[in-house]
């Protein structure tokens, strides 16, 4: 097959990051006669020093080419503390996302079994969890209208039916082939947008009877997840409480740098890892390659339907952790210094292992 991928490499680890995917599928189209054909764009703060825009009119015009986006992250510390900067490198993810319409965040919690002790949960609680977040991701609270005066601001979170729908359906389609339970996580004992959430979750399960479905808020949601996360199959919530709850549950499979995503929409799909751009370790050769790898895997499989492919990833990374190698971020007290291992050499031992 000949594909096109659009790689974005954006800011930080980002940077580092995405050419180990990229490496990886380079070795994929090498041993499956593929031919995978790779551009660059621009996106994030990388894309305001050279263009003055986080996402150049160049980098959509591209994305509408290609068949999948590969991306790394965006993010830069100097736009933390300074609010009078008005274009940041995040409204360059937000916009991409909003032109591709890409309104299902797909985040896989995947522990494996080596990780157990990665993680600051205790093993016997983590141990079976296997969690696929969906998370609406171009509507809410993220996109409503905005403004701020000098004492003052506002933020406006907003849902319609539709958008609720069309989120809920890809959960319960999941959910049919994985073990037919959604929980759906909304704040419906106070907020409206959340009341009409669930009344409209509730709607579109009678079109699944199997699939049993719980509603959660989000606090309880927040709690459980680390009380008890084998209790989740597929959770389902909108844009803001997604985005928290993802990021906690990373810490079920051990670090941020294990967790892939995909980004959905009816056309093209943007693939990429959770972690964002972490400024305080880019540019030292240390980040995690396996969630941008893992990234690519999902690429494969959701894109392409490259199903010997991606599972030649899958068994590639499980591979490298079953012979011990570990990245900074998920070594523990009893790894030995040795099979500690930076971006690029992890890069290449799932290379050699495709
Ligand atoms: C994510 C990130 C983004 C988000 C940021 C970078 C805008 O945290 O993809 O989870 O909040 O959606
Ligand atoms: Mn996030």
């Amino acid at each position: 097959m000949k594909k096109k991928i659009l790689v974005i490499e954006g800011d930080g680890i980002g940077k580092e990051v995405v050419p180990q995917a990229v490496k990886v599928l380079k070795k994929v189209a090498e041993k499956f006669g593929h031919e995978f054909e790779f551009d660059n764009a621009l996106m994030g703060h990388c894309a305001i020093e050279a263009t003055g825009e986080p996402l150049p009119e160049e980098t959509i015009e591209k994305g509408r080419k290609f068949d999948a986006i590969l991306f790394g992250a965006v993010g830069d510390p100097k736009y933390d503390n300074d609010p009078t900067l008005k274009v940041r490198p995040e409204q360059g993810l937000l916009k991409i996302r909003k032109t591709f319409e890409l309104f299902a965040n797909v985040r896989p919690i995947k522990l494996y079994d080596e990780l157990l002790g990665a993680s600051s949960l205790k093993p016997e609680v983590l141990s079976g969890s296997d969690i696929v977040f969906f998370r609406e991701l171009v509507g809410g609270i993220y996109f409503g209208e905005r403004a701020r005066d000098d004492n003052k601001a506002h933020d406006t979170m907003e849902y319609s039916v539709s958008e609720v729908e069309r989120i809920a359906r890809k959960a319960f389609e999941a959910a049919m082939l994985r073990r037919k339970k959604v929980t759906s996580v909304d704040k419906a004992n106070v907020l409206d947008c959340s009341r009409l959430w669930r009344e409209t979750v509730t709607k579109v399960a009678e079109e699944y009877p199997e699939v049993e479905l719980n509603h959660m808020y989000v606090d309880n949601a927040a709690m459980q997840l680390i009380k008890d996360p084998t209790q989740f199959d597929v959770v389902v919530t909108g844009n803001m409480f997604g985005d928290i709850l993802t990021d906690e549950a990373s810490q079920i499979a051990g670090s941020m740098g294990m967790l892939a995503s995909a980004s959905m929409g009816n056309e093209i799909a943007l693939y990429e890892p959770i972690h964002g751009s972490a400024p305080d370790i880019a540019g030292q050769g240390i980040a995690n390659p396996l969630a941008a790898i893992l990234s690519a895997q999902m690429m494969l499989t959701l894109s392409f339907g490259m199903k010997d492919e991606a599972d030649a990833i899958d068994n590639a990374v499980a591979q490298v952790l079953k012979d011990g190698y570990r990245g900074p971020d998920i070594k523990d007290a009893a790894t030995p210094e040795e099979l500690v291992v930076g971006t690029d050499a992890m890069g290449d031992l799932v290379v050699e292992r495709v």
